[in-house]
């Protein structure tokens, strides 16, 4: 049970017989209210009147709330900007923004009134899309980013090609099976308990006490774990916290508010769609000389996580490549759309797709297999390592990756089969393309990478296990029990892992950036060195042995000659008075950064990984299958291969989903359409690659000190799905003889697809 071994995810048995206790799960005290929020049905618009009568009215209900029954601040900005109101005031700014909030003895009933609320608006202009908001003048939600390095003049002088393109990027809903829910429980005086769907219990309950009007130690978050969460309940759980603790203080009873799944989707934030413009320039081998790039994002009406992610798209629009002339800036754009949010990999998997488009541009304008081109301009080689942000490439393993990948997954020759396939199919064609990922870990923002733990041994020699990082499926808790198991040397069954709690760990940050088992895997061993410590000195002591002569073995200690089972040392050193609890911390080594000259060495390492995509497309229809999927992923020393094999598998899907048939619209009148499963469209199991073969690089040790040299795994696999689009393109391109860039923008649905083929058969 130990660290390195496929030890099965703690609650996977729960899960599979639906035995693992969710919120909505936990049994009810008697009186429980119910909430449901009311929302805008105007995409930009003045609320010139509310008339609530039909709602008080309506069976069940007991009260309303609104923004005037906020005793605190009426806001839940992350970015601390006083732009995101729980209830909008005055004017809404998106479709779907929350208004009110009814409160009833059902949640049915509370459902049904929220529906009855007549709302008079005076409409103003409105705009959803980033080039109409560029068009408009519209603001940016924050400061724009950009990153520089080199001369980008003298590097398109030099160049012998330059090409310019341009590329649409949409973006992505959550899907999280578990929707957003709050549970809240006043306490005494102003203490309120919340049970919340967060992945940053923190922050929750930070908002909860903003809005409530009381210090931070009034408020309590806890969260066992999520039904996933993908970054949508980074932030987006705050609103649904601050509202049920809100009505739980109003009216002294439990209160749990939890909006069904088609809200869920209006009401809160997504990935960001990104409009890319650039330019490249580069020699007659497909050598880059110079990258210019401009990427647009949907930001929403607000500022929420838009920094951060559209920081990350430029921190990763490099991908492997060494670009030795660059600018690369950001324009977060304002939008009359919901406020868009974390989700997997921060806005990198945006940047990341333009960097390929690039590449796959200059392949086109060549003749040659974009492959090719990618390895020419990897990262690698004297003066070739310095990305566009100024840190130095130093543990760079995708060279390996590559050639592994090409090997095992017959690269070459399926491609020469491919094409061979081409020349003598009418109807289906075939593409294969090879992409590689680089993707930095650590939270850019330096003094997020800090975490704490709890590490409690009882005198029968139970261990119970706390930290700041939530779990959400991607079996977190499994990982740092695994580290402390293997710190005491006992088995993993001796460990209880507990509800993540604010009163337990304190100041978490969000369990985000793929950074939870980096940061809090390194606190809970430092908790428990700490208990190990007092008790190797202890040991000595007693039995008149040097401390190097006190070892940790399996299930007992070893004190010179003499071995004890770890209960009976437990017992002993309880009845000399050793405190046998501990909090421990960690904070990540050599990071800096500095946005505003765009300077630093915002990531801690990077993580490696490839993926080699065949597919067949249907010329007629438009539609496609993935015929084959190869992939080989770093994460360093695993800590469980067995759980990061199903991060891979589930990343690399949940990336291809976003890429291919996940297609968010918004109609005329700002209204999101695609807000339920009827018509949005995620991947399902017979869309999975009909052969799937996928393989971590247990070769690779993490070159820096991380815990147990492995490396993060949650988001960096998600952007292996761009082989599959890279694929899909080549066999559209396959109809113009491979000579026209075929340009299509993600996601690439069969109708986008069917639209790029007619469109280069007419250009052929
Ligand atoms: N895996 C599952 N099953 N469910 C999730 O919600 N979220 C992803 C990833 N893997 C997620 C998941 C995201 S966005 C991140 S940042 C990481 O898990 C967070 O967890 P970690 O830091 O412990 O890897
Ligand atoms: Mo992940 S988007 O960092 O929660």
């Amino acid at each position: 049970g130990g660290v390195h071994e496929r030890e099965r995810h703690e609650s996977g048995h729960k899960h599979v017989t639906g035995t693992a206790e969710y919120i909505d799960d936990i049994p009810e005290p008697a009186g429980t209210l119910h909430g449901y929020l009311g929302l805008s049905e105007r995409a930009h618009a003045e609320i010139l009147s509310i008339d609530f009568g039909a709602v008080s009215a309506s069976p069940g209900v007991v009260g309303i709330l609104t923004a005037d029954d906020i005793p605190g601040e009426n806001d839940v900005s992350p970015a601390h900007k006083h732009d995101d109101p729980v209830f909008a005031t005055g004017k809404v700014e998106f479709h779907g923004q929350p208004i009110f909030a009814v409160i009833a003895t059902t949640r049915d009933a509370a459902r049904r009134a929220a529906a009855k609320a007549k709302v008079e608006y005076r409409d103003l202009p409105h705009v959803t899309d980033v080039l109409e908001a560029e068009a408009a003048n519209y603001p940016l939600v924050v400061d724009p980013l950009k990153l520089e390095r080199g001369d980008i003049e003298a590097g398109f002088t030099k160049a012998k090609h330059v090409v310019e393109g341009e590329m649409r990027i949409g973006g992505q809903d959550h899907f999280y099976l578990e929707g957003h829910i709050s549970f809240a429980l006043p306490g005494e005086d102003d203490e309120v308990t919340v049970f919340a769907s967060t992945q940053h219990p923190s922050e929750t309950q930070h908002m909860v006490a903003q809005v409530l009007g009381v210090a931070s130690n009034a408020v309590t978050v806890n969260v066992r774990r999520m039904g996933g969460a993908f970054g949508g309940k980074e932030t987006q759980a705050n609103l649904f916290a601050a509202v049920a603790a809100l009505a739980a203080r109003k009216y002294r009873r439990a209160v749990k508010l939890r909006p069904d799944r088609d809200d869920d989707m209006i009401a809160t934030g997504k990935r960001h769609d990104f409009h890319v413009g650039y330019k490249i320039g580069f020699d007659d081998d497909g050598r880059i000389e110079a990258v210019d790039a401009v990427f647009a994002a949907r930001c929403g009406f607000s500022a929420d996580l838009s920094g951060p992610v559209t920081d990350r798209a430029l921190f990763h629009a490099d991908n492997c490549y060494f670009y030795p002339n660059a600018r690369l800036r950001s324009r977060p754009l304002k939008t009359n759309t919901v406020s868009n949010t974390a989700f997997r990999g921060f806005g990198g998997p945006q940047g990341m797709v333009g960097g390929e488009r690039m590449i796959e541009d200059i392949a086109y304008a060549l003749g040659k297999d974009p492959l090719d081109i990618r390895k020419l301009n990897f990262y690698g080689g004297e003066g070739r390592n310095l990305t566009p942000y100024h840190q130095t490439v130093e543990d760079n393993i995708i060279g390996r990756i590559i050639e592994e990948l090409e090997a095992s997954s017959d690269y070459a020759a399926r491609r020469q089969a491919v094409l061979a396939f081409n020349r003598g199919s009418q109807v289906i064609k075939r593409g294969i393309a090879l992409t590689p990922v680089k993707f930095g870990i650590s939270f850019t923002k330096t003094e997020y990478n800090q975490a704490g733990a709890l590490v409690h041994v009882y005198t029968d020699g139970s261990i119970q296990l706390n930290h700041g990082g939530t779990e959400m499926g991607q079996g977190l808790y499994t990982k740092v029990a695994q580290v402390v198991a293997d710190e005491f040397q006992v088995d993993i069954d001796r460990i209880k892992v507990t509800a993540t709690s604010t009163g337990k760990v304190p100041n978490t940050s969000a369990t985000a950036a793929s950074s939870g088992s980096d940061l809090n895997g390194m606190a809970a061993a430092n908790a428990a060195q700490q208990i190990k410590g007092r008790l190797i000195q202890f040991a000595a002591e007693r039995y008149g042995v040097s401390e190097a002569d006190v070892a940790f073995e399996p299930n007992t200690v070893r004190i010179g000659a003499e071995r004890l089972p770890f209960a009976e040392l437990i017992k002993s050193a309880y009845a000399v008075r050793i405190q046998l609890s501990a909090a421990g911390f960690y904070k990540t080594p050599k990071i800096h950064w500095d946005r505003a000259e765009g300077r630093g060495r915002p990531f801690y390492y990077y993580a490696y990984g490839a993926s080699c995509s065949e597919v067949s497309v249907d010329t007629l229809t438009g539609e496609y299958r993935v015929e084959r999927t190869d992939i080989i992923h770093d994460v360093g020393r695993s800590l469980n291969p067995a759980l990061d094999l199903g991060q891979v598998e589930g990343a690399f899907i949940q990336g291809m989903g976003w890429l291919t048939t996940e297609e968010l619209w918004w109609d005329a009148k700002g209204r999101l359409r695609t807000h339920a499963p009827s018509t949005y469209k995620i991947p399902l199991a017979s869309d999975r690659p009909r052969v799937f073969n996928v393989r971590l690089a247990d070769w690779s040790v993490n070159r820096e000190e991380t815990i147990r040299r492995s490396k993060a795994v949650g988001e960096p696999p998600f952007m292996l799905g761009i082989s599959v689009l890279e694929a899909i393109s080549m066999a559209a391109a396959s109809v113009a003889g491979y000579r026209i860039p075929p340009r299509i923008d993600a996601p690439a649905t069969p109708e986008r697809v069917l639209m790029a083929i007619e469109r280069m058969r007419a250009a052929a």
